[in-house]
């Protein structure tokens, strides 16, 4: 959940230490927000400064009272879980003798033993975070052994859980050493100078070659060298690769926000993680998908681990892979899967979703499917991650940085992604034949305009979201995949806005939910096709349930859908779009209106109030 950034630089101390920490910061600063902090290597010492709040805070902080030039540096964004978001415990936190600065991301599970223990040695605190412990562990050992890695292997052989800790010492002023448990870590090769990020993020700026590394490994970083130990000690080597995005695809380009850019970039998202899936003759191709085609031919069942929009992004994938190969697909939030002993063979196939690659709970899932035999595909949004590493096969979605915290544009790239693989099983399995396929790869070429035909009259849905801004409770309802979408415009809405916003499967309306209409209350429908009639008319006549007991309703409905005219205070129309392909556009108001409503209503939406873009614990 945390972001952080590690640099070492040429021995002629600079700013470039902080200045290259401050900017990884802002970059990262998604990750978590809670609080901010830097230490760097000067001549002198140690030098620290740390604020509760945004990064904005500690900018003033350090515009007040400017730290000294340096070698290296290190900084942290924090999403705290170990004591509140205050100055104290903001990291870098040091050690006893205020020689050492750590910065950690995720959680020391044995934390509260260690600290009794130290206590008992008289090592005194001054913040309630894990990270402490281990900043005193390391304090200690760097005496001991007298080197920071050879500290670092000492101090991450005693702690449990899943975590990344980067440390620096005034003993070294020309080295940063990172540990990987579970955790992100990635590290940034640049000219004279090397990078530690918990994601490419923190060094885009500056160098797109990096290493991928290992779970339980130590890296060393100085200006010229990066050494990667295994727990052990053994010398190990990452896998290098190059970022194939830049700096450039991180910034807002004249949007307001990331979200409102992120939406924009939608069509893109789709268009770009369908480009070279096919061969424009309606051939699909997936090389990628290393899992040999025997294999995929025996699955017989399908389960999807996901958390959030990701989760819901399988939800929709569920209706188009069991409609187009017949199979058995299950969607299970991931943080239940392993705890319900699930029914896992070899014969499963567990899709995993996730855009960042390292939602811990998804990670977890998929290590327990793996260990009862099953095979995992990834769909993933960002290279090299550890849900990507720990799969069997990856179809990575290529919807580029997602910034904001809230997901819009890998929402739409994940259910692209999974549309290719079911299309991929079904031809595979002798379900569909080949020109079947190729129609509906034309339809989902035809996508991106029509994403953006919604996006240049994007107005319409800003004004009904600006006159609603005073609103407290807004419903969501969907039928077969509209069910889905509404799930997901109930979800933006109230990570965005803080509204409580619920989805409903539009079915069940009448089992309960129907209790909660009263005059005025806005109920957005998601209307299927009028090509699909016995589904259309049964969520007519929803909306005509609600009305009749005083809901205001804004409904979703295809271009020319005038059945839907009569009982609507509002409709945004959506281009005309075959069934399965129809969350790809209706998806698409809802998450305008969500940002439009944040925004009249002056919040942060590209940061809302206790999200975290990455959910690195469970
Ligand atoms: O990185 P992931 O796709 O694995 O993240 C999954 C969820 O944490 C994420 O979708 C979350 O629900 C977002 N806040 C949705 O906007």
């Amino acid at each position: 959940m945390c972001g952080i950034v590690g640099y070492v630089g040429p021995a002629v101390p600079s700013t470039r230490p902080l200045d290259v920490a401050l900017e990884g910061l802002a970059r990262l600063e998604y990750r978590g927000y809670d609080s901010a902090g830097v230490a760097l290597v000067t001549p002198t010492g140690l030098a620290t400064a740390k604020r509760a709040g945004k990064l904005a805070n500690l900018r003033e902080a350090l515009e007040a009272d400017p730290l000294p030039p340096a070698t290296a540096g290190i900084g942290h964004t924090r999403w705290a879980t170990h004591g509140a978001p205050t100055d104290a415990n903001a990291h870098p936190q040091l050690s006893a003798d205020g020689r050492l600065a750590v910065i950690h991301n995720g959680i020391i599970e044995n934390f509260a033993p260690l600290k009794a223990e130290l206590l008992e040695a008289g090592v005194p605190f001054t913040s309630e975070t894990d990270t402490e412990v281990a900043a005193h562990l390391l304090g200690r050992a760097y005496d001991e052994t007298g080197g920071l890695t050879a500290a670092m292997l000492a101090v991450t052989r005693r702690l449990e859980g899943a975590f990344t800790l980067l440390a620096m010492h005034a003993e070294e002023p020309g080295t940063v050493v990172g540990a990987r448990l579970n955790s992100p870590l990635v590290v940034g090769l640049g000219d004279g100078e090397n990078y530690l990020g918990s994601d490419v993020a923190a060094f885009i700026g500056h160098t797109r070659e990096a290493l991928e590394l290992g779970q339980d490994q130590v890296v060393t970083i100085t200006a010229e060298e990066v050494r990667v130990v295994d727990g052990d000690g053994t010398p190990a080597t990452g896998r290098r690769y190059t970022v194939d995005w830049d700096a450039n695809a991180a910034v807002k380009g004249g949007f307001a926000t990331f979200m409102d850019k992120e939406i924009h970039d939608q069509p893109k998202a789709v268009a770009d993680t369908l480009l070279g899936r096919h061969d424009g003759a309606g051939n699909l191709v997936l090389d990628e998908l290393r899992i040999e085609p025997a294999v995929l031919r025996s699955v017989d069942k399908i389960i999807v681990v996901a958390c959030g929009t990701a989760a819901y992004a399988g939800h929709v994938a569920k209706y188009a892979i069991e409609h187009w190969c017949r199979i058995p697909v299950e969607v299970e939030l991931a943080h239940e899967f392993r705890y319900r002993d699930p029914v896992v063979s070899e014969k499963t196939l567990v899709v995993a979703i996730s855009q960042s690659g390292e939602t811990m709970d998804t990670i977890m899932a998929i290590r327990h499917a793996r260990e009862q035999g099953a095979k995992v595909l990834a769909v993933v949004n960002t290279h090299g991650s550890t849900i990507a590493r720990e799969s069997d096969a990856v179809l990575y979605t290529h919807a580029g940085p997602e910034v904001a915290v809230a997901s819009t544009k890998a929402f739409l790239a994940q259910i692209t992604a999974c549309y290719l693989l079911g299309l991929y099983l079904a031809e595979l399995r002798g379900n569909k034949y080949a020109d079947e396929v190729a129609d509906y790869l034309a339809e989902l070429g035809k996508l991106p305009a029509k994403i953006q035909e919604l996006l240049d009259r994007e107005g319409e849905v800003r004004a009904v979201a600006e006159a609603m801004k005073d609103v407290t409770s807004v419903l969501f309802l969907g039928r077969h995949v509209g069910y889905p979408v509404a799930l997901e415009g109930a979800l933006k809405l109230k990570e965005l806005a803080y509204i409580h916003a619920e989805g409903f499967a539009a079915g069940e309306l009448k089992h309960g939910p129907i209790a909660l209409i009263e005059e005025g209350q806005p109920v957005f429908v998601v209307v299927p096709t009028p090509r699909r009639p016995t589904l259309h008319a049964k969520v007519v006549s929803n909306i005509q349930e609600v009305r009749a007991r005083g809901a205001r309703t804004l409904v979703i409905a295809e271009e020319g859908d005038e059945a839907v005219t009569a009982f609507a205070d509002v409709v945004f129309r959506v281009p005309r779009t075959p069934t399965l392909m129809m969350p790809l556009v209706t998806v698409v108001p809802l998450q305008i209106f969500a940002s439009a409503l944040a925004t009249a209503k002056g919040l942060d939406v590209d940061q809302p109030r206790n999200l975290a873009k990455s959910v690195t614990v469970e």
